[in-house]
């Protein structure tokens, strides 16, 4: 949660942290503050609301410096104010801090401080930080902040700037994202790499405990007793054009599309000339696949959808048993795990703190973890035994839409994988999935034409406010997910639902006027979705059928409207069947002129548990 940026080098530093703020909105939105030193000292200026309020008020009142940091808020101490906005001050304002994560023990530390007559003026866990350093102003700054980091608990990345050291930023990170871009003569740092990528495609992933002294001509890291550690710096593939919207009205509307590239790219080296399945990146001993007898697997949100596919997948191609869990939830239930648990954590950013404390805690019972991650050098790839990575490139609307599908196809092979490893499936049956997996590409970039129609269908909705996704068997998940789509950026109530489960007790919502849409690609289960679908359409619902081509027919006399999705075979085709709900969600949410890039109250990456 919040983003933040920092700058040093020869350009004004506002050129630099307003863009790259721009491009971090993504990860809060709530309110937005730079500080900047200068030949005046340090300013800072912030405001409550978007980046555009920060613009107008720094063209009210304009501030210079070739060094400074920024920071845009998702509020989780203090209300989204423009007090409470980062950057925060010390005492005499010699001091400025941006933050992103919790200071869980802030409320003790600032008893302290208050004791010692520190002045607050905000309500901001954050602020603790300032007044910290301050209290360290004999130590240089890189010290201090050193210092801090050991007193801090919970989830940090900062920037620290101090008047008396005006050509360095200090940074350090424990559980958030900071990444440093390297350039020639000026140097970078950012909770995410488009912040930056503009200007350097050279990046060093920050790891936990570290804390990096930064001028315009040099980088250093070290750990918490101020030992240097090694840089691993790496070329960025991607260029920022992917991170920009490439003609698309939204960044959600060009991820959707772009979900055929993804697919492709996600799956490139990993079939080899054979048919069999390599991840070449994924460092786990063969003895460890053949030894595993249970599969847990840890998500949320999205995620955890595609978790739910994994459990039909994995338990279907290699007969393991698998749990699914939702991450918060995971470490409290108390779960039996040993030596001989596979625990996949699926997190598209990969710093979800709860599916972080869901995958240490399941390691420190003595289980392997592979994580699934679509950002490189993540909190997940680092923590995991093992990972695999998608390759969507950047997902900036907050909705996940090409990270889902890739991690849909990503589990396919993985749980095939784990097949072919300990010979679960004869290889012709892996060949003939493996085969019909590389197909996705060209099918999904057929379910991309039924935009219009879907299009068409939802202005019939603009005044509707319930909605229900149906489904059994592996149309569930995407039942689940068509339906929290909905919720997330067009604000109605929708809910994913066991077609089965239906007359339990949810049957009786439906009435006239609710949208019942029965997804039905699955065929061990399609007769038994459509029979429950012949109960919605008896209440009054208005139906809506998501089935194969080739299937309309069947489906004729009890769908008001029929959306046919490409057929692939097995679960494969549930990837398809995604498509259509995204477009769904979409054009429910953009007819009523909402922001779907940035749904009230969400946040893309979240790192509170
Ligand atoms: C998806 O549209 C949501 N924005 C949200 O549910 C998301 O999937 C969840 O927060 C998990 O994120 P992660 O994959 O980065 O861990």
């Amino acid at each position: 949660m919040c983003g933040i940026v920092g700058y040093v080098g020869p350009r004004p530093a506002l050129d630099v942290l307003v863009p790259g703020l721009e491009g971090l909105e993504y990860r809060g939105y709530d309110s937005a503050g730079v500080a900047l030193i200068g030949s005046d000292g340090l300013a800072v200026t912030k405001t409550a609301g978007r980046m555009a309020d920060l613009v107008s008020a720094l063209e009210s009142q304009p501030v210079q410096g070739s060094i400074g940091i920024g920071h845009t808020r998702w509020a989780t101490h203090g209300a989204p104010t423009t007090g409470n906005a980062h950057p925060h001050r010390d005492c005499d304002g010699s001091v400025a801090v941006i933050h992103n994560g919790i200071v869980e023990n802030w409320a003790a530390l600032r008893q302290q401080l208050l004791a010692t007559g520190h002045e607050f003026s905000s309500e901001t866990d954050t602020e603790v930080i300032a007044h910290l350093i301050e209290e360290r102003a004999g130590l240089s700054l890189a010290d201090a902040v050193r210092e801090v980091m050991k007193l801090a608990e919970g989830a940090l990345a900062i920037a620290v700037v101090r008047t008396d050291e005006p050509d360095r930023i200090v940074a350090a990170r424990r559980g958030s994202p900071l990444v440093i871009g390297r350039g020639q003569g000026e140097n970078f740092l950012a909770s995410d790499i488009p912040a930056f990528l503009k200007h350097t495609k050279n990046a060093i992933a920050v790891d936990d405990d570290r804390v990096v002294e930064m001028t315009a001509d040099s980088v250093a890291i070290t750990d918490l007793d101020g030992n240097p550690t090694p840089i691993a710096e790496r070329e960025i593939e991607w260029d920022l054009e992917a991170a920009e919207k490439g003609g698309y009205s939204t960044f959600m509307l060009k991820e959707i599309y772009e979900q055929p590239t993804a697919i492709t790219d996600t799956l490139r080296g990993r079939i080899d000339g054979t048919g069999r399945i390599e991840f070449s990146e994924l460092d786990l001993d063969t003895k460890i696949v053949r030894m595993i007898d249970k599969v847990f697997v840890v998500a949320c949100g999205t995620s955890y959808h595609a978790a739910m596919m994994a459990k039909y997948a994995i338990e279907r191609w290699t007969r393991l048993p698998v749990e699914i869990d939702i991450a918060s939830e995971f470490r409290y239930r108390d779960p039996v795990l040993d030596d001989r648990s596979l625990v996949i954590g699926i997190s598209q950013s990969g710093e979800t703190i709860d599916t972080l404390a869901a995958i240490r805690y399941a390691q420190a019972q003595g289980a392997t973890v592979v994580g699934l991650s679509n950002v490189v050098d993540s909190a997940l790839a680092r923590d995991a035994d093992a990972v695999i990575y998608t390759r969507s490139g950047p997902e900036i609307g907050v909705a996940a839409t090409k990270t889902f599908t890739t991690q849909l196809v990503m589990l396919q092979l993985f749980g095939l994988y784990l097949a072919q490893q300990r010979g679960a499936l004869d290889p012709g049956t892996v060949g003939n999935l493996v085969a019909a997996i590389q197909e996705l590409p060209q099918t999904v970039e057929r379910a991309l034409k039924l935009e219009d129609q879907i299009r068409e269908m939802t202005t019939e909705w603009s005044e509707t406010r319930d909605f229900f996704f149906l489904g059994r068997a592996g149309d569930f998940p995407v039942a689940m997910e068509g339906a929290l789509k909905l919720k997330e950026i067009a604000y109605v109530r929708a809910e994913g639902y066991p077609a089965g489960e239906m007359k339990h007790g949810p049957i009786s919502l439906i009435e006239k006027g609710v949208v019942v849409i029965g997804v039905a690609t699955d065929s061990h289960v399609r007769a038994k979705t459509l029979s429950n679908m012949e109960e919605m359409k008896a209440r009054g619902g208005t139906i809506v059928m998501v089935v194969e081509e080739g299937d309309e027919d069947d489906v004729a006399s009890v769908a008001d409207h029929i959306i046919a999705v490409p057929d692939s075979p097995d679960l494969l085709c549930i990837v398809n069947a995604v498509v259509p709900l995204q477009f769904l969600a979409y054009h429910v949410a953009t007819a009523r002129s909402l922001d779907v890039d940035k749904p009230r109250n969400l946040a893309k990456t979240v790192t509170v548990e």
